[in-house]
């Protein structure tokens, strides 16, 4: 047998190794339609983002990947149920930085473990958020609204997506930072609790960039400053609140999506691999920076980044709610 003959015998042989080992289920992944568990209610950031790249990577993946909203606790609920999902690759969840990174510091009982229950796929780009009030709030700014919150004390009302979501984790932040004592009114998602601050029925809330900046545009609410280091190209008025007298102030929520534990690699790195090259389309990522979507350096959208990016944040958050004070039970 010629040498060239062996390695081919012999990549045959790896590859038929490989093949026995990967499950056959595996192997034909994806062959019905994939679940993406969003929970929070239909209209938020979450959503809209989960939603935008779900479209581009059924197509890779030629698999349709049905949004499935299951509210409730902060994002909880539905990153419990997912974790308890089988373990085949059609089922997964959209995660970010409250559920899946500071839920354990504020929860005293998660009916989950963001590290122990779910494997890593990919990570998302980021969004910074606005801090926005209705638009007849008297506060033009960030210290009027402080100096609002502190002669008003419980009486500065500021939505969020429920208790340990990232707008009320960084409207928590913020009142800490600030020495102020906000009323934190928890909806189902950040899509309902902004319909309020539009209607009036609330003073403002902290919101991704993706979602408010639509509502900026048409003039509904009034942004007083954005939580990135750095301004907004698409809010390049609205100073951040580093310069708005919290100096260091600094949030943005990151997300990732995670299959429950024991998914057939194989399946993790399918989808996975088909994510990698949506993100290397620069005209549908370049819809998400219209938007004010942060992109990422490309190996930070990897399984094996986002699994040490939520470690980090899982340990990260202990240390922040301990210093802020903030605990859900
Ligand atoms: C949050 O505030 O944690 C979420 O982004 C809310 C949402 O996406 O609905």
């Amino acid at each position: 047998m010629s040498p060239i003959s062996k390695l081919a015998a012999c990549a045959a042989l790896v590859l038929a190794t490989a093949a026995a080992a990967t499950p056959a289920s595996a192997q034909a992944w994806p062959n019905k339609p994939i679940t993406w568990i969003v929970p929070f209610a239909a209209g938020g950031p979450t959503d809209a983002l989960a939603r935008t790249i779900a479209e581009r990577v059924s197509r890779e993946v030629g698999q349709s990947i049905i949004i499935d909203n299951s509210p409730g606790a902060g994002g909880t609920v539905g990153a419990a149920k997912a974790a308890r999902a089988p373990a085949d690759g059609y089922t997964m969840l959209v995660g970010h930085m409250g559920y899946m990174g500071a839920a354990p510091a504020l929860y005293k009982k998660l009916p989950y473990d963001p590290v122990k229950d779910f494997a890593p796929v990919f990570r998302f780009p980021d969004t910074p958020m606005v801090l926005m009030v209705r638009r007849d709030h008297p506060a033009k700014d960030v210290r009027a609204l402080v100096e609002f919150g502190k002669k008003n004390p419980g009486k500065l009302n500021l939505s969020n997506a429920g208790m340990g979501s990232t707008s009320h984790l960084v409207a928590a932040l913020f009142a800490a930072s600030a020495g102020v004592q906000v009323s934190l009114v928890p909806y189902k998602g950040a899509g309902p609790a902004l319909i309020d601050v539009i209607g009036g029925q609330v003073d403002g809330m902290f919101d991704q960039t993706n979602t408010a900046l639509p509502q900026i545009t048409e003039s509904k609410v009034r942004p007083l400053a954005v939580t990135s280091a750095t301004r907004v190209a698409q809010l390049k008025d609205v100073p951040t609140l580093a310069e708005s007298g919290l100096p260091g102030f600094e949030a943005s929520t990151w997300y990732g999506i995670y299959a429950p534990k024991g998914t057939p690699p194989a399946v993790i790195d399918k989808m996975q691999q088909a994510y990698l090259k949506v993100m290397s389309d620069k005209a549908f990522t370049g819809k998400m920076t219209a938007q004010a979507i942060q992109m990422l350096p490309p190996e930070q959208y990897t399984a094996a980044a986002l699994g040490r990016h939520t470690q980090s944040e899982v340990t990260r958050w202990k240390a922040v709610a301990a210093k802020a004070n903030i605990s859900l039970d």
